[in-house]
């Protein structure tokens, strides 16, 4: 565990605990506020966010920008968006479950140090590792559930409203739950947006 976020940067950016190492350009940490109350969870890096070293820059994350701002989310202000793996699996392969359990500990230790009151899975394989294994995303999207203290709720993958956008307006929903318990609980991620109201 490390206590700081310039000593966690320093290590993840030197890790080596998978062969993912071998084949990265960047290792994408994460991005956002290290005080968000709200946290996403994506899979892995794919090949624009292995290039630039942030996560969801590619068109999945355009569209995840678009519904983020929709509800008055800002990934350089009130949230902090990170991955299950670090390093982008090659030809954007399901990370294994042993690069997966490799890499786990780097996440725990961003949850540790942001400490936020919601996490949002994007897709199954987030929602698989942080939720329950067996989640069904298509059925369960959307939903609340509470874990350790923290609310947490998977949402469809943006890349997967991309394939079959006739998925938006679900999708767009979960957004809308989401901005209701912000509203329920969360006190500084709209503080700026009620300040100008
Ligand atoms: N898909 C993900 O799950 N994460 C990213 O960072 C980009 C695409």
């Amino acid at each position: 565990m490390y206590n700081t976020w310039e000593e966690l940067k320093n290590a993840c950016a030197a890790c080596q605990k998978c062969a993912l190492c071998e084949t990265r350009h960047h290792v994408v940490v994460g991005v956002g506020s290290p005080t968000a109350e709200v946290m996403f969870i994506g899979e892995g890096p794919g090949e624009n966010e292995d290039l630039q070293g942030e996560p969801f820059v590619g068109r999945a994350g355009k569209l995840l920008d678009k519904m983020l701002a929709a509800v008055d989310l800002d990934r350089n202000d009130n949230i902090y968006i990170a991955n299950i793996v670090k390093c982008r699996p090659p030809q954007n392969r399901d990370p294994k479950p042993e690069e997966q359990e490799m890499c786990i500990d780097w996440l725990r230790n961003q949850v540790k140090l942001i400490r936020p009151k919601i996490i949002v899975c994007l897709g199954r394989i987030a929602a698989a590792r942080i939720i329950k294994p067996d989640i069904k995303i298509t059925r369960e999207h959307g939903q609340f559930i509470e874990k350790n203290g923290v609310l947490m709720m998977a949402m469809l993958h943006p890349a997967a409203v991309l394939r079959d956008p006739r998925r938006k307006p679900e999708a767009f929903n979960d957004f809308l739950i989401l901005r209701d318990k912000i509203n329920e609980i969360c006190e500084r991620t709209y503080a700026s947006v009620r300040a100008t109201e």
